[in-house]
């Protein structure tokens, strides 16, 4: 078979899982095997596809058709237009979590300061940490994780960024493993309900249950973020987390309690769905 005809294949199998982008998909798989970008991929769609390649293509579309997500089969994500390593270990991240980057970058200008110290809470891959570090210079960044497996997938990713000095590691429990003040707070918790776990779409639920359980109404881990910040925030200094998109009342009715005198701000993802509470501390 040429090129042409193993994605024409690969994509019908796709399809029968119901993949909306089973074409897009067929071509990852496909380019991912062979090592090739897309316009080569293009410019040879007549040249004939190797019985060895055949089968590993084969193999990859088997994966996918059982609901394996794309990211980990590829073992990769691009994030905030960078490229992240990811594997089973680490939430892939989301498309959506980008606000919680542009943000935190708009934050840091308005903060005036001359060093930024930034906490990342729940880095997982370290996709948000590595934004942050690359998209403000003046930052230091310290990437916080209570899996000890996710933080080996942090740090391949800032090291392969160059930024082996200024993202650190810290392993522990949301800010315990804090003792510095922090400019900028930023996180993107586990905050799906328990109880809505069970009906998550198939792929979502071979993600690690550590990165998406957030307690009995979802908001267990926010709640402790918070409370854990009181103490550790300078002032002025921003925080900024992830929400799903019915928890907005609540997560700044919790931001009220604890800090405040805040300006709380919830935002808006390109979905027009709630997704992120900003809360400026002056
Ligand atoms: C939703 S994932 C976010 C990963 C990454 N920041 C992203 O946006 O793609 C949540 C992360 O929080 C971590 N986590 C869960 N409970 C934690 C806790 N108590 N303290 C620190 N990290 C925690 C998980 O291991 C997981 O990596």
């Amino acid at each position: 078979m040429n090129v042409k005809e193993t994605l024409n294949v690969a994509s019908e199998e796709l399809m029968k899982i119901g993949s909306l982008d089973a074409r897009l998909e067929a071509e990852v798989l496909l380019r991912h095997v062979l090592k090739i970008d897309r316009a080569t991929m293009f410019r040879d769609l007549d040249e004939d596809v190797s019985i060895e390649d055949s089968g590993n293509i084969a193999s990859l579309v088997k994966r996918r058709t059982q609901r394996e997500p794309l990211a980990y089969i590829t073992g990769a994500k691009e994030f905030y237009g960078l490229p992240f390593v990811v594997s089973e270990e680490v939430l892939i991240p989301r498309q959506e979590t980008e606000l919680l980057v542009d943000t935190a970058i708009v934050q840091a200008k308005s903060l005036d300061k001359s060093e930024i110290s930034i906490v990342d809470v729940g880095t997982g891959s370290g996709a948000i940490a590595v934004s942050l570090a690359l998209n403000i210079p003046t930052s230091s960044v310290i990437a916080v994780d209570i899996s000890e497996s996710a933080l080996t997938i942090a740090d391949d990713n800032r090291r392969a960024h160059g930024l082996y000095s200024r993202v650190k590691l810290r392993r522990g429990n949301l800010l315990e493993p804090i003792v510095e003040k922090i400019d900028i707070l930023v996180s993107n918790p586990p905050y799906i309900r328990s109880d809505k776990l069970t009906s998550l779409q198939e792929e979502v639920l071979q993600e690690p249950m550590v990165a998406l359980d957030g307690g009995y109404d979802g908001l267990e881990l926010i709640k402790k973020l918070l409370f854990q910040a009181v103490d550790k925030m300078s002032n002025p200094s921003v925080i900024l987390f992830e929400i799903d998109s019915d928890q907005a009342a609540e997560a700044v009715k919790l931001s009220q309690q604890f800090f405040p005198s805040a300006i709380i701000t919830v935002l808006k993802d390109l979905s027009n769905n709630e997704r992120a509470v900003l809360l400026e501390i002056r």
